[in-house]
């Protein structure tokens, strides 16, 4: 067996930043990286080529009657940017205070490693293991998965599988295992506000037009109310009630508030009314401004009226609501509210279904789940008692895995999702790291838990 941790430093030292073309090699590298150990594995790899990055897919050998897992994973990472505020490179990897640091360390290739790993080990105590499994591991998660929906339509015959197993979601401390049951889902967009044809001296003309960074700003300022609620017609209307035992396992979870404010570094919360903060994370939608521009950003001053000037807008869904619903309730307050003497254009961006799988124990009614998720629930929280010395909490996710929606929707697959980064693991911030001990943990219940599902 190869050692996982030095494996882990490999496959950081590829820098695959799936959104920026000056990162071409090294996505290749990693890409390349993984399907060589997955066929030292004797798994049959195939990488099947997409507009943009390939989507590895391999599988192995197995009777039709055994039982099926796919293992999903990401091969690409967010940019390392701001470089110099990283203690040591991104992509040079250093394991030190018992962690892994670079970027991608957490975010997504050591939870991938940690299946991966798994899988190696319990086929090497059992060759013979009567379990099919597929990892299916793209390199386009941190772009909004643009290829995946057309992927899974053309291969939909080759993943008929009972359940969908992963690590691309959180746990709060290294003690505590989590199984992720909802993650919330995202609708983006850009506004681009345009005003006159270029930018204009503000003495010799200001006082005649709207500027359209004021347009914008009114328009910013509209989209909420003041306790915190998103104002846009609707948008509450399909929130789906939260069950008294998702807010019982987050009050077991025992976070305190002012511990939380502490570690953000804000004077106050600003939590619409009738949730906790831990709460509102997990069962409340959101609107977000991502990103605000326009007019002079250098040092000193300018006096200057500009032409255009642009907002990057998200929200975070919750189920029941549908990207199309909101995105509609959000282009046509856009269209309302902007004033009418700036012209603007609406620039959509990607979007993601939310997603949510309820426990067996804690639902009469678990319509259409597959026989076998049953049991790997039940076999995911054996192996976490064994494990981690407790049973995992079931709690939604803030943040959004999009495909686990639509392997939902196409192939009708269910997801388990373990969460294995920590909050201090700094996902898509300078020094990331992941913790090691949680990937050891990891992947031994990933190991006991592919054993348990194995048929007889
Ligand atoms: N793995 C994360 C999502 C995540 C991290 C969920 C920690 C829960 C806990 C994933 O790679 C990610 O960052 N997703 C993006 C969305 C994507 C479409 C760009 C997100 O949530 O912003
Ligand atoms: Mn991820």
């Amino acid at each position: 067996m190869f050692d996982p941790v030095e494996k882990l430093k490999e496959f950081v030292r590829h820098p695959s930043v799936s959104t920026d073309s000056k990162y071409r090699e090294g996505m290749r590298g990693a890409q390349e990286f993984v399907s060589g150990l997955l066929r030292s594995l004797e798994f049959v790899v195939e990488v099947v080529k997409t507009d943009l990055h390939p989507i590895i897919l391999a599988q192995r050998a197995g009777e039709p009657n055994w039982p099926h897992v796919i293992i999903y994973g990401h091969y690409d990472v967010q940019p390392p940017d701001p470089l110099n505020l990283w203690q040591t490179p991104p992509f040079e990897p250093v394991e030190r205070d018992g962690r892994l640091w670079g970027r991608g360390a957490a975010d997504n290739k050591g939870p991938l490693m940690a299946h991966i790993t798994a899988v190696g080990r319990l086929l090497e105590k059992n060759p013979r293991l009567p379990l099919r499994i597929s990892f299916l591991i793209e390199g386009e998660e941190e772009t909004g998965s643009p290829s995946f929906l057309p992927f899974l339509a053309r291969h939909r015959h080759r993943l008929k599988a009972d359940l969908v197993f992963l690590s691309d979601t959180g746990l709060p401390r290294e003690d505590q295992p989590v199984v992720t049951c909802g993650l919330r889902g995202l609708v983006l967009c850009d506004v681009e506000a345009t005003g006159a044809k270029s930018d204009l001296h503000s003495g010799l003309h200001g006082g005649v037009l709207r500027n359209p960074i004021q347009a914008l700003a009114e328009l910013c300022a509209s989209l909420h109310m003041p306790d915190g609620r998103v104002n846009l017609p609707g948008f509450y209307d399909d929130v789906l009630e939260v069950e008294p035992w998702e807010r019982e396992e987050l009050r077991q979870l025992g976070q305190k508030e002012e511990a939380y404010r502490e570690f953000l570094g804000i004077p106050a919360f600003h939590v619409p009314p009738g949730y906790t903060p831990f709460e509102a994370i997990r069962f409340l939608p959101t609107l977000e401004f991502n990103g605000i521009g326009g007019g002079y950003q250098g040092e000193g001053t300018k006096t200057v009226i500009p032409s255009k000037a642009f907002v990057k807008i998200s929200c975070r869904l919750v189920p029941n609501q549908t990207p199309a619903k909101i995105r509609a309730v959000l282009s046509a307050a856009i269209r309302d509210r902007m004033p009418h003497d700036v012209s603007f254009r609406i620039i959509d961006q990607h979007e993601g279904t939310p997603y949510t799988v309820v426990p067996p124990d804690r639902s009469n009614t678990p319509k259409g789940q597959a026989p076998l998720l049953a049991k790997a629930f039940r076999a995911v929280d054996a192996a976490a008692v064994e494990v981690f010395g407790r049973r995992p909490l079931y709690l939604r996710e803030g943040g959004s895995v999009p495909i686990i929606a639509d392997i939902k929707r196409v192939l009708g697959i269910d997801s388990i999702l373990l969460g294995l980064s920590l909050p201090e693991d700094n996902l898509h911030a300078p020094n990331e790291s992941f913790n090691l001990r949680v990937m050891q943990r990891g992947s031994a219940v990933s190991e006991k838990v592919l054993s348990a599902l194995a048929c007889g």
